[in-house]
């Protein structure tokens, strides 16, 4: 594959059209996030980790519109702006301040590279708590310090773009990004059910993935999910509780995933897109060789299946084509 233009630095937000803005804000408050500022058109939010808010809320489809990462350098602002189909660098015109350049992906997704956006100070992640298990006893005469309520949300973790072509996306998002394949789940033919991607931050270590690119069964276009670490498995099962209250729908979880490692909990917003909590990822560098997973290998270390709620974002005949080609495929790949 060819050189990176650069390397991203992080994931930095998404911007989220929703069918009812307050409605919208009102889930993201009970899921974790917290509101740092809100426009007649927008509202950021931001989690407890010291960084420029991480979701940008406005009123519209339903999904999300953008995916923004962050570049270490001015300077990679303009290596991108010198090709052809990429923006100037601009200012960015939010109250973080920052530069820059808006191109959009294959698929149609626009996607914001910035530089320079100002940190928000951290504020109190979640209680935390020694335990008394393994044989050790390292919580002694000490209660858990668990706080009932919502999880709280550190950051954006990742998020799952899906499409009927994961390797073209992935492509495109090495090539211009430098996200690098950490694990693919795949099929005897056909494209591949999933390509975990990470940041390449050299020896550095860094989230499993970053973007998921999957195979979607209805092969629409779309992110199907959004990713938010939270601050340990008790805020986790907390904030669990708190949604399952407030009667928001559980897609998928409580469980650990085999690629990734984590502990995820998967909810569907009011206005349709999937937001994930989740605790305790796999972390990796250059060191790691990338493998492939056949389909029928996969399962998690423990948890649920997935509801049909997780799997279909939209129903058409595709899905029924190919959820029979994917199930044949993980009969033959299962011995
Ligand atoms: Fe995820």
């Amino acid at each position: 594959m060819p050189e990176p233009i650069i390397r991203a630095k992080q994931l930095a937000y998404v911007r989220v059209e929703a069918t009812d803005r307050a409605k919208a804000e009102k889930f993201l408050k009970e899921f974790g996030l917290q509101t740092v500022e809100r426009t007649k058109d927008r509202t950021y939010l931001r989690g407890t980790d010291a960084q420029a808010p991480c979701y940008i809320l406005s009123q519209g489809s339903g999904s999300v519109t953008t995916i923004a990462f962050e570049a270490d350098s001015l300077e990679d602002l303009r290596k991108l702006a010198a090709l052809p189909y990429v923006s100037d660098v601009e200012t960015l015109d939010e109250t973080s301040g920052g530069q820059v350049v808006r191109l959009t992906d294959p698929l149609g997704m626009t996607v914001e590279i910035v530089h320079g956006r100002q940190p928000l100070a951290a504020m109190d992640a979640a209680p935390s708590h020694a335990f008394n298990m393994d044989g050790r006893r390292e919580r002694v005469g000490e209660l858990p310090a668990v706080s009932y309520g919502p999880s709280h949300v550190r950051r954006l973790g990742h998020l799952v773009l899906e499409s009927a072509d994961p390797p073209l996306l992935y492509s495109w998002y090495h090539e211009h990004f430098g996200l690098t394949k950490s694990d693919a789940v795949v099929l005897p033919e056909g494209p591949p059910q999933m390509i975990f991607s990470r940041l390449d931050r050299g020896e550095d270590y860094v989230d499993h993935h970053v973007i998921g690119f999957q195979f979607a069964l209805d092969e629409g276009t779309r992110v199907q999910h959004v990713a938010f670490e939270v601050g340990n498995l008790d805020d986790l099962m907390a904030g669990h509780e708190y949604l399952k209250r407030r009667k928001y729908k559980n897609v998928w979880g409580i469980g650990r995933h085999l690629l990734g490692g984590q502990i995820f909990d998967y909810w569907k917003s009011p206005f349709g897109l999937i937001h994930e909590h989740w605790t305790d990822t796999d972390l990796l560098n250059d060191q790691h060789q990338a493998g492939d997973c056949a389909i029928g290998k996969m399962r998690d270390y423990w948890g649920p299946e997935p509801t049909p709620a997780f799997l279909v974002s939209r129903w058409n005949f595709k899905v029924i084509k190919n959820l029979v080609r994917i199930l044949k495929a993980r009969s033959r790949t299962s011995a």
